[in-house]
């Protein structure tokens, strides 16, 4: 790439797509593009925010790209970013990457055949608290891990009519996990949930997957009417509690496991810890997963488009064996 700025457009000028332009236009090293919408009313917004609006990928494509983002409804994903693959810009999709594996996968080839770095936007991995939560493993702090713990629960949302919770949701905790433990493979060990609002897909489910030996167990649902989005680790030194809302880690420090002659002495040693806040340098997380992607569009590296492939595989397999186990309990 030859130009000192990086010229950039985003696809999709819709909740997260605002979040993509925003943060792109703010940026001195991106000559930001503007946007492509086939909503008059999304292409109004972008007018007045200051960008140019395009009708289409294709003329956004046309006005000369480095990179974009894509941030249409995950199933437009494939046919919103086939003139960008075709035109060789690098390309940042929102996740999850497709709505299937199928399309996924053929997707991951797609940018493989055309030789166009391709990036998934799983932008809790660059929340701060996360990164912080990973540097702290990293350098021992909580042992061995033990159990990981996350939910990410609250109420319907609008927007979303073409996954169901885990693909759209679960797939976000899943990617942490993966980032966290760096287990090369985790596997779905059960899976639970059900349709308690919808009728065509899930709204609430719990999978228990095992990361190279650490038990996680991730709830995920549009049924709480409150949202929460909270991770807790236990290793041997420790527990860990994140709220990714917040960004605030906090830490509490297990005692030394020394051993002991009695039952009585072994607990003795044990007592409730307390939990001191961590300190986290807060930033927003999408202004961070934009800095890798144009780091790693430069030459630096960028996460394995791979990976995303196996959350999305391991939410596609939850949600089929709850499903199967759902039709035969309603069958029974
Ligand atoms: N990373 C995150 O935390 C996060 C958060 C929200 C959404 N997402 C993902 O981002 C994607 C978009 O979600 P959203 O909530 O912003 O959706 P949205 O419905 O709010 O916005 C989508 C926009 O895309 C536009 N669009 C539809 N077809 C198009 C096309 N062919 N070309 C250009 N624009 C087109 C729509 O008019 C709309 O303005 C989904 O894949 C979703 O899973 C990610």
């Amino acid at each position: 790439m030859k130009r000192a700025k990086m010229r950039i457009g985003v696809v999709g000028y819709g909740a997260i797509g605002r979040h993509h332009a925003r943060n792109l236009a703010q940026r001195p090293d991106v000559d930001f593009a503007g946007i492509a919408d086939p909503s008059p009313a999304a292409r109004e917004a972008a007018t007045a925010a200051g960008f140019r609006a395009f009708a289409s990928v294709e003329a956004l494509a046309a006005s000369g790209l480095d990179a974009a983002v894509v941030a249409v409804p995950t199933s437009l994903h494939e046919r919103a970013a086939e003139p960008l693959f075709e035109s060789g810009c690098a390309l940042l999709i929102e996740k999850p990457l497709a709505q299937s594996m199928t399309v996924a996968k053929r997707m991951v080839r797609r940018a493989e055949h055309a030789g166009v770095p391709l990036m998934v936007g799983y932008v809790e991995r660059y929340n701060p608290a996360v990164e912080a939560l990973r540097d702290f493993i990293a350098g021992d702090r909580l042992g061995e891990l033990v159990n990981i713990s996350a939910r990410r629960v609250g109420a319907l949302p609008p927007r979303v009519k073409d996954a169901d919770v885990l693909v759209d949701i679960g797939v976000h905790d899943i990617d942490v996990v993966a980032f966290l433990t760096g287990a090369r493979r985790i596997h779905l060990v059960a899976a639970r949930g059900g349709m308690a609002l919808l009728d065509d897909r899930l709204d609430h489910a719990t999978m228990l997957l095992d990361a190279a030996g650490c038990v996680v167990t991730i709830e995920a649902n549009w049924i709480t009417p409150v949202k929460v989005r909270e991770l807790t680790l236990t290793g041997t030194k420790g527990y860990c509690r994140v709220d990714y809302m917040t960004q605030d880690v906090w830490f509490a420090p297990g005692r030394s496991f020394a051993p002991a002659a009695t039952y009585e002495a072994l607990v003795a040693q044990y007592a409730e810890g307390t939990l001191m806040q961590l300190p986290v340098v807060k930033r927003e997380p999408l202004a961070r997963e934009l800095d890798v992607f144009i780091k790693g569009v430069r030459g630096g590296p960028l996460p394995d488009p791979h990976i995303a492939l196996a959350s999305l595989r391991l939410a596609e397999e939850a949600s089929r064996a709850i499903m199967a186990n759902f039709s035969a309990e309603r069958s029974a």
